[in-house]
């Protein structure tokens, strides 16, 4: 079970957002007052990669002052997927029944997590989109807008993927949808870990659903964002389709059996 400060949420349990952080010194403590404003009853778990700036050293003294706040210290940057499949464990090791996504910098807004959280009562995963009616980007560069619908475009393409925002990054999963995901086996490390997971849970069959949010660029601290990240993404996804095809092709070649006994 969760801590004992945890309210269960009526219908859906303890609920803990997973905040990954590199560098977000002058974020961290806002977003984290934000999301207690919003959501008073909601754990936060900071996931920090041994931040330069002293992030981890500021969310040691914030989970020192309020029983809702905990802290994961990492040794290295390693990435945001690897941040993140840290920060699940945490959570279903301690049985949270709900776990989210969401970025210290301010892209999402804490004010928007209970339309996540209604959602989720009838869904498994419930993603924060960008690109669904209502949805918007806010000062975001136009080459970002465009790496991220090119994105988005091309995971429908090849994965044949039917949501709108798969490259989001606030979102909320059921934990029993994470504990069917195969954690282990996530090998992405940048963004495409979005892609990644959302991809998993739709090919499981889990009930996704997009909820439109705003996106506003951050106004403090530096995008972790690379080549190399999209790099990662553009083959990973390219593989994925691949296979996604190859397997179809078997699909298609493969003899018939005449009935159901001669499998
Ligand atoms: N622990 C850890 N380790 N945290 C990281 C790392 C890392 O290697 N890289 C980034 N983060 C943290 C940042 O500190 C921030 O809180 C969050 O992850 C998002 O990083 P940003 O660098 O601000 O991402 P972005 O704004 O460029 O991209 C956002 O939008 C993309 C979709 O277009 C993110 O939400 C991405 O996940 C998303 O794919
Ligand atoms: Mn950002």
């Amino acid at each position: 079970m969760a801590d004992q400060q945890a309210q269960p949420d009526r219908e859906l349990g303890p609920v803990l957002v997973v905040i990954p952080t590199y560098n977000e010194r002058d974020n961290i403590g806002k977003i984290v007052r934000r999301l207690h404003t919003a959501l008073p009853d909601v754990h936060a778990l900071v996931v920090d990669d041994g931040s330069p700036d002293g992030t981890g050293d500021l969310a040691d003294e914030m989970a020192a002052a309020d029983d809702r706040v905990h802290v994961m210290h990492r040794t290295e940057k390693a990435g945001l997927g690897a941040a993140y499949v840290a920060g699940f464990r945490w959570a279903l090791d301690r049985g949270y029944a709900v776990v989210v996504e969401m970025d210290a910098d301010g892209s999402h807004a804490p004010e928007d997590l209970p339309r996540l959280l209604d959602a989720l009562r009838d869904a498994d995963l419930v993603l924060g989109s960008r690109y669904v009616p209502g949805g918007s980007t806010v000062n975001w560069p136009k080459y970002r807008e465009l790496i991220s619908r090119g994105g988005n475009v091309y995971s429908q393409i090849a994965l044949g993927a039917k949501v709108k925002d798969i490259t989001g990054g606030f979102r909320a999963f059921r934990a029993e949808v994470l504990e069917s995901l195969k954690l282990d086996t996530v090998a992405s490390q940048g963004y495409c870990f979005q892609i990644d997971l959302a991809w998993r849970t739709i090919e499981l069959g889990h009930r996704v659903v997009e909820v439109p949010i705003t996106f506003t660029e951050r106004e403090v601290g530096e995008s972790k964002m690379s080549g190399n990240i999209v790099r990662e993404a553009l083959w990973r996804v390219t593989k994925w389709g691949l296979r996604r095809r190859g397997g179809q092709l078997r699909d298609l070649f493969a003899p018939k059996p005449k009935t159901p006994s001669s499998r």
